[in-house]
């Protein structure tokens, strides 16, 4: 049986990620949205294109959530998105509501799957979602392999070479103070001061942190889809594959980097159990007490959703 890949919100993030998912052939695919005819409409027409793209799975629409039914990976990316001006941190109050709603549905309609949370701001809403009554291990939120790939993109164009010769790391939450990782930043196995001058780095560094920001200021409507989209798909891949691949995930603390207790972005090994380790750098002090500032701010969140 191919596996089933739900997906809720059927707007930008959500049609994307089903797009490109069956692209790869990943698995069925089913799109729930609150709108009737969004996601039933948006189905239909990735379905139609897939005999073209010699891909045979189902892609299938729907306003409820009994089509939801033994999925093995749910991806929750209802809510709203932000506009010029607004940080993801003014999403908190609505989108935890639309969220908690969410998860509640999909912990009755698919207990055993895996959670990827989308929804901003990312790491209250991880928390949000995990509320309803997951396993902590198999709620997991996509943000650190978004942010890592426009580090990466930035650092390519900046030194002259291939996307695919860079390795790149962001720790901590989805917001601005997210902390991309200088010294595990490699081009080609070589570290970047090989290539890039420090104030080039800097340069990247604060591009990355506003990486979001940038695109919401040229949309002005709405934000990214596309590398978010990406990143969710690499994340599912992951794990439906059970690739033991290293990705930085938000994802729940025991204890790990002196923290307990919290969801935040650090690297994870994903498998098919979701979270299968939790991967410790060595890090500088600066970048702990940046991690640390990181944690007070997501738990300070996380209180006002009073989850
Ligand atoms: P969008 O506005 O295009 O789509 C959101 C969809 O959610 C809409 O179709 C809407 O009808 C649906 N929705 C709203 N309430 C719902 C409910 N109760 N049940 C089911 N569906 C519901 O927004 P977009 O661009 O797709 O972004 C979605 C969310 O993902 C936003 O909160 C955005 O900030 C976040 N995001 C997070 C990223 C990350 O790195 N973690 C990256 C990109 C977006
Ligand atoms: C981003 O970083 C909107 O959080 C999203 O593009």
């Amino acid at each position: 049986m191919r596996p089933k890949i739900s997906i809720i919100g059927a707007g930008n993030v959500g049609a994307t990620t089903a797009h490109l998912a069956a692209l790869k052939g990943l698995g069925d695919i089913v799109l729930i949205d609150v709108v009737d005819g969004v996601p039933q409409g948006k189905a239909l027409d990735i379905l139609e294109s897939l005999p073209l793209e010699r891909r045979s799975v189902h892609v299938f629409g729907s306003t409820s959530y009994d089509a939801i039914a033994h999925s093995d990976i749910v991806v929750i990316t209802a809510g709203l998105a932000r506009k010029p001006g607004m940080s993801r941190d003014d999403l908190l109050l609505k989108n935890a509501e639309i969220v908690a709603g969410v998860s509640k549905q999909v912990r009755q309609y698919a207990p055993e799957a895996i959670v990827i949370v989308v929804s901003n701001p990312l790491d209250a809403m991880v928390h949000v979602a995990a509320a309803a009554g997951f396993p902590r291990r198999r709620v997991i939120g996509m943000a650190g392999v978004l942010d890592s790939t426009r580090f990466a993109t930035f650092i390519a164009e900046a030194a002259g070479v291939s996307v695919e010769n860079v390795q790149t790391l962001v720790l901590g939450g989805h917001g601005d103070q997210m902390i991309p990782l200088i010294e595990c930043a490699r081009i080609s196995g070589m570290p970047l001061s090989q290539f890039l001058n420090p104030e080039q780095i800097a340069t990247i560094v604060e591009r990355t942190k506003n990486g979001g920001i940038e695109i919401v200021n040229y949309l002005k409507t709405g934000s990214a889809y596309y590398a978010p989209a990406a990143s969710v798909v690499e994340m599912i891949d992951a794990i439906l594959y059970d690739k033991k691949k290293i990705l930085p995930c938000a994802c729940w603390l025991e204890g790990e980097y002196g923290v307990s207790d919290v969801f935040i972005g650090v690297p994870a090994k994903l498998g098919r159990k979701g979270v299968e380790q939790v991967i410790e750098l060595a890090l500088s002090l600066k970048d702990k007490e940046a991690f640390y500032a990181n944690v007070a701010h997501v738990r300070e969140m996380v209180a006002k959703t009073g989850v």
